[in-house]
C-alpha cells in the first residue's frame, strides 16, 4: 500500500532515476525520498545488526532513516538530495562498506 501520492508532472518536468535497475520517470525537483516514496519505494534500508526495515521518517535530515547508495557513494539521505537525470540509486541492505569499493 502506497502511504503517499504525487499529482502528475508535466512530461517535460520529468527525469529519470534508476533505483535497483529498474527506471523511474519522477518529477524534476523532488527530493530522492519523496520520489521514491511516491513510487511506493519501501523499505529504503535495513539494519545492520537486525536486518529492521526503514523507511524516511523526518523527511528533513534528522532521522537517517533515508540513507541510500546515490551514484555509487553509500550512506547518502534521501531527504535531502534532488533527483538528476540518469541518477543511480541503490537501496542500503545491512552495513554500507565507507570508503569505496
Ligand atoms: S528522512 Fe529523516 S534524515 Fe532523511
Amino acid at each position: 500500500m502506497r502511504l503517499f501520492r504525487l499529482p502528475p508532472a508535466p512530461a517535460s518536468a520529468q527525469v529519470t532515476v534508476h533505483v535497483d535497475g529498474r527506471a523511474l520517470s519522477v518529477a524534476a525537483g523532488l527530493s530522492v525520498a519523496a520520489a521514491l516514496l511516491g513510487h511506493g519505494v519501501t523499505p529504503f534500508r535495513r539494519t545492520p545488526v537486525s536486518g529492521a526495515p526503514r523507511a524516511p521518517l523526518c523527511m528533513m535530515g534528522v532521522c537517517f532513516d533515508c540513507l541510500l547508495c546515490i551514484d555509487g557513494e553509500p550512506n547518502q539521505q534521501g531527504c535531502l538530495a534532488t533527483v538528476r537525470e540518469g541518477m543511480h540509486i541503490q537501496l542500503q541492505d545491512g552495513a554500507a562498506q565507507l570508503g569505496g569499493e
